[in-house]
């Protein structure tokens, strides 16, 4: 990979200021889904060959990922020296047919939770896989044991073993797999181990998420045998082999939702292209209610805040459900609303790390259980802040562009994890924000 100008050699900043009170107005390309970006690379393990992956958004997640699969034998080839960070990435060029190891090396994968995505494209290909147990955002517990459930029913053994996790399995066997909770990455692992196994599969209480749809459609193409995408129901016919293919990745609706919530937060107006309006619906039907005006076009979704901010309560839960990946952006956006508001966490124990942080900028804010009850200001003072998680830190972000005076953010490297160009492109359409 040449050219990786996101990643820490080129963008050693780890501060973004943010001097508040300017509103938003242009327009911004939304990228590409980090969330769909991940399994469709891992897939790549699936079949040996070459792939062309377009839209794949330059964050440090991707990079992180792209060279787990080098360390594994694959190889990538991406110029991003040659296309500004505003315009569209050009396509990733992804050859796994020299793809040797099973074992995937603990310096990455502790990085990256997603990183355990390999495991089930591991064990389809080679009978065997080796995957540290992960780390990444500190948000609740984040256990992996639906993810070896899965791949346990499909006839694998597994021990930990120095850490790792050590799964072995001579040929899959169908199975139906209940999951107790629809989990997401753990949805991809099962279903992309399935894909290879002897006779029928069929995921329960699967994850709905766009982002697992994405990669079902994508493993189709490959040549795999999958219905009820999208459904709590996912029934997958083994096949014995899948061929390389070129994909297009779906655009990432957090990060739509991110700029829908700036928006709100500064007022102006903000043409998102490329944003799809089908994958954003509980979103879009909360900002609304608390007075964005949202028009939704093919391809395109317009955001514009004029009045003020209404108080609105959120439950984050499974798609089609609010994200939980938007949450601490909402916790923001009602810091600056009229009257009092309860966001409730129901997906992740222990997510409102930022809360402390809102709390430095003068919000009232309380979190009780697993809520945030919120009493909006309509004005906050700037302040330093510390980022804690990736969505934690567009949230201080956000709330910065609203803040009377400086905010510092610092620890923005979560951010770069899964943003790409965050900073860059809310500059564009008129905050001022630096790296510093
Ligand atoms: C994915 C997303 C993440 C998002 C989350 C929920 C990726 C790369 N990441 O994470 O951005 O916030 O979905 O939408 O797509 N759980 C278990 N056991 C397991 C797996 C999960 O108990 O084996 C629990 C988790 O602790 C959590 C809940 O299930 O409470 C949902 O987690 P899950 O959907 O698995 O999140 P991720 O796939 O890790």
């Amino acid at each position: 990979m040449t050219g990786s100008y996101l990643n820490g050699e080129k963008r050693p900043q780890n501060a973004l200021e943010v001097t508040g009170g300017r509103r938003l107005s242009g327009e911004v390309r939304i990228s590409g889904a980090k969330n769909a970006a991940l399994p469709i690379l891992c897939a790549t393990i699936l079949a040996p060959g070459s792939y062309r992956i377009e839209n794949c958004p330059r964050l440090t997640d991707v990079f992180t990922l792209i060279e787990l699969l080098e360390r594994l034998g694959a190889q990538a080839s991406w110029d991003l020296s040659s296309v500004p960070l505003l315009d569209p990435p050009p396509p990733l060029f992804m050859d796994t047919s020299g793809l040797a190891s099973f074992e995937a090396p603990f310096e990455l994968v502790r990085k990256m939770r997603a990183s355990f995505l390999v495991l089930g494209p591991l064990v389809a290909r080679f009978g065997r896989a080796r995957v540290p147990l992960p780390g990444g955002c500190e948000i609740g517990a984040r256990p992996v044991d639906f993810h070896l459930q899965g791949l346990k029913a499909l006839g694998a053994q597994w021990e930990i073993d120095s850490g790792f996790v050590d799964v072995r399995a001579t040929g899959l066997k169908g199975a139906r797999i209940l999951l107790d909770f629809p989990s997401v990455t753990g949805t991809e692992n099962i279903l992309m181990a399935a894909v290879l196994a002897k006779g029928t599969s069929v995921i329960e209480n699967a994850a709905m998420e766009p982002e697992v749809v994405d990669l079902g459609e994508m493993l189709i193409k490959m040549g795999a045998r999958i219905k009820g995408l999208g459904t709590p129901s996912i029934v997958i016919e083994g096949v014995d082999e899948l061929r390389p293919v070129s994909w297009k990745i779906i655009p990432d609706r957090i990060e739509a939702g991110t700029f829908m919530v700036a928006v709100g937060i500064t007022g102006g107006e903000l043409g998102l292209l490329g944003a799809e309006a089908g994958h954003l619906d509980a979103v879009i039907s909360k900002l609304s209610s608390a007075g964005l005006k949202i028009v939704t076009g093919s391809g395109r979704i317009d955001v514009e805040r004029s009045g003020p901010i209404e108080s609105v309560d959120v439950t984050t839960s499974p798609y089609p459900g609010f994200p939980t990946d938007l949450q601490a952006q909402m916790v923001a956006l009602m810091a600056y609303a009229k009257g009092l508001s309860v966001i409730k966490e129901q997906v992740f124990e222990n997510r409102f790390r930022h809360v402390d942080e809102l709390r430095r900028l003068g919000a009232d804010i309380r979190v009780e259980q697993r809520s945030a009850i919120i009493r909006g200001r309509s004005r906050l003072k700037g302040a330093p802040l510390t980022a804690t998680d990736l969505r934690a830190s567009a949230s201080l972000v956000l709330a910065g562009l609203g803040a009377e005076g400086v905010t510092r953010v610092l620890d923005i490297h979560h951010l770069d994890r899964g943003y790409e160009a965050l900073d860059e492109k809310l500059r564009q359409v008129g905050a001022r924000i630096e790296r510093v």
